[in-house]
């Protein structure tokens, strides 16, 4: 008798506790943002340069504040310096010079050792590059493993040049596969020319297959892995790599355009430099590639080693982002819009939203914020009425008081497992005023909840994520973008972690965090309505939200933040023409799983449930997971 009371007591409360029945609205419902998802990109990581640019090799404009012979090795006993005597442009200021001992009669030459490896893949490659000095023969290049001397690839070209000019070639080639990442790219010359005399070379660039074949594009493997995502928009260039170590190593836009020959390049904020090949345009070709909405953020007086100007000392810099918004959206009958033509682009850009700054509530910017934002608020609105701006900070005591009607502010949030599931609520309460949308412009898992630095993300984490975003959803009539950040790093060379997706110059090293699946899975599933539902359960281990489409598919999106599976049932009980059968993707894994370098070991899973609208379709989440439930039109 009396252990049998508290035993029933108990079974009952197991039951309850690990399944829950949702029964989702057909009626009402809050309008979700169309681009709630999409991703933030900067130049950190070596995610620009050395990650999803195309340009496989390193230093070959000599740029950023100490270039040295970075990534250069001599080959066939030629000497090697960097000559900043003889230069290609203004902008690049500098050259290799290879000089030959005398009584050379070898094929010499020099390699560059990309980032970390060149990646040799088989394919096509093209290959640029500027040589002076007097020659009259075949160069070859060449794709070669670094210790195994394999040969990936090797192709002559002839070329005639002098010391009077630079001579500009082109060329391309194929190479077959090499196992792994450990390759160099190599110049070769006939050395018996050369004897006792140099040769100089600049901006010597090998590309891959570029996405959608652009000329100086982004990775075409690349591209298509974050394509997948199905984001919205991209949000770009930073991130801190917009600030500056200084007021004038901001991320200038005017020296990111045209061609590369101009581009001078800049010591990044993350410790390397940027050869800026990335530029304006190449942000904007990547996001009309991937269809995603461009979010451009402008320099707002604050650079990250405490430089700030504000007062009329920012009066040039709002000129500036006005130059910038001429070049993008002026007709060609202007100055900019006239340089934008001249570089093969007479079309207008559309720059729906514009960000002012990054992150002004930290760097010591925030008391000077409200006026910065200010001067560049009040010219680019009245410039543009259209351009939705974006405040960078949500901080009130940084900002205007009031917030000029209908600005948007930027929120971002790098948190622990429990950090997140805390902030399920965030928006729950916020105020809906007119106009106001938040922009949660960075967001990760970065730590364990004992305060671990985490190098890559985890299960916990990408479901304490997942929870967050669930809680996003719901309010995605305020929230209007988020975007998790940093998207991309190369192994080895990253500066912060954790990271969406990395890569290596080994062949398929391209790996999702399980955090990329989690906004994969996301990002691919959104309505156009959230939709009311009710539950037998109180939100937590279990969140949840709904949404639909116009079209009639109908989204359940599930994270189980606990260590129990979940037994979930979902009815749609006033919908009709549903099929039958339901798609359910789950992914889940033991919390501490991560997904990194030749390892992929979460990664989600399809299954197809059978049941109807009203009787409802049935499923498991196990403890740690992510579940998204998708109905649709038989
Ligand atoms: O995402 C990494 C950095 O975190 C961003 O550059 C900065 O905005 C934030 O502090």
């Amino acid at each position: 008798m009396l252990s049998t009371g508290p035993l029933l007591l108990l079974a009952s409360l197991v039951t309850y506790a690990y399944s829950a029945t949702f029964n989702i609205s057909t009626t009402g419902g809050n309008a979700s943002s169309p681009l709630l998802y999409g991703l933030m990109f900067e130049d950190i990581n070596n995610s620009g340069d050395g990650g999803i640019h195309g340009q496989l090799l390193k230093n070959n404009g000599f740029q950023g504040d100490s270039p040295g012979l970075t990534g250069y090795a001599s080959v066939g006993g030629t000497s090697l310096s960097q000559d900043t005597t003889v230069n290609l442009t203004t902008a690049i200021q500098s050259s290799l010079k290879v000089s030959v001992p005398s009584g050379t009669t070898a094929s010499v030459g020099f390699s560059n050792s990309g980032y970390g490896g060149v990646p040799v893949n088989a394919g096509t490659y093209a290959n640029y590059f500027y040589i002076k000095g007097n020659y009259s023969g075949t160069v070859t290049l060449k794709l070669v493993g670094s210790t195994s001397g394999t040969v990936f690839a090797t192709h002559d070209v002839t070329v005639t040049s002098s010391s009077a000019a630079w001579t500009y070639v082109e060329t391309s080639f194929t190479a077959s596969q090499s196992p792994d990442g450990s390759n160099v790219w190599q110049l070769l010359f006939d050395g018996s020319k050369v004897a006792g005399s140099a040769l100089w070379f600049d901006l010597v660039q090998l590309f891959p297959e570029t996405y959608h074949g652009r000329f100086n594009g982004i990775r075409n493997d690349v591209g298509e892995f974050l394509e997948a995502i199905g984001g919205s928009f991209l949000r770009f260039p930073g991130g801190n790599n917009l600030e500056g170590g200084s007021p004038g190593a901001r991320w200038k836009w005017n020296e990111t355009i045209g061609p590369l020959e101009n581009r001078p390049g800049r010591q990044g904020d993350w410790s390397y430099p940027n050869t800026d090949a990335l530029g304006l345009m190449e942000y904007l070709q990547w996001c009309d590639d991937m269809s995603l909405t461009p979010v451009l953020a402008i320099w707002s007086g604050l650079s990250l080693g405490g430089g700030i100007i504000s007062g009329t000392a920012l009066d040039p810099y709002v000129d500036d982002a006005l130059n910038e918004l001429e070049f993008l959206l002026g007709s060609t009958s202007t100055t900019y819009g006239a340089l934008r033509a001249s570089y093969g682009h007479a079309a207008a850009y559309d720059i729906p939203y514009i960000e002012i700054g990054n992150e002004d509530n930290l760097s010591s910017g925030c008391s000077t914020y409200a006026s910065r934002f200010t001067a560049f608020y009040d010219a680019i609105h009245a410039a543009y009425p259209s351009i939705q701006i974006i405040a960078s900070t949500s901080e009130d005591s940084c900002l205007p008081d009031p917030l000029p009607s209908g600005v948007w502010t930027d929120i971002h949030h790098y948190l622990s497992p429990s950090g997140f599931v805390s902030m399920f609520d965030e928006f729950d309460n916020y105020p809906r005023t007119t106009g106001y949308g938040i922009f949660v412009g960075e967001y990760a898992n970065t730590e364990t909840d004992s305060g671990t630095q985490l190098s890559w993300s985890n299960v916990q984490g990408a479901v304490s994520e997942a929870v967050y975003m669930i809680g996003l959803e719901r309010n995605s009539d305020l929230v209007k973008l988020a975007s998790y950040a940093p998207l991309l790093e190369h192994f080895g060379l990253a500066e912060w972690s954790p990271d969406l997706v990395g890569l290596s110059s080994a062949p398929d090293s391209l790996t999702g965090s399980v955090s990329y699946y989690v906004q994969k899975l996301f990002s691919n599933a959104r309505g156009d309505t959230i939709r009311a539902v009710s539950a037998d359960v109180d939100f937590g281990p279990l969140y949840w939200v709904a949404s639909s489409t116009t079209g009639g598919i109908w989204y359940v999106k599930v994270a189980n933040y606990g260590t129990d599976s979940q037994n979930v049932t979902v009815k749609i009980p006033t919908a009709s023409g549903l099929s039958g059968t339901a798609a359910l993707q789950l992914l889940s894994g033991s919390a501490g799983t991560s997904n990194g370098p030749d390892a992929v070991n979460v990664q989600p899973a399809n299954s197809t449930l059978t049941g109807s609208a009203t009787a409802g379709w049935t499923f498991d989440i196990p403890a740690y997971g992510v579940a998204v439930f998708t109905a649709s039109p038989a």
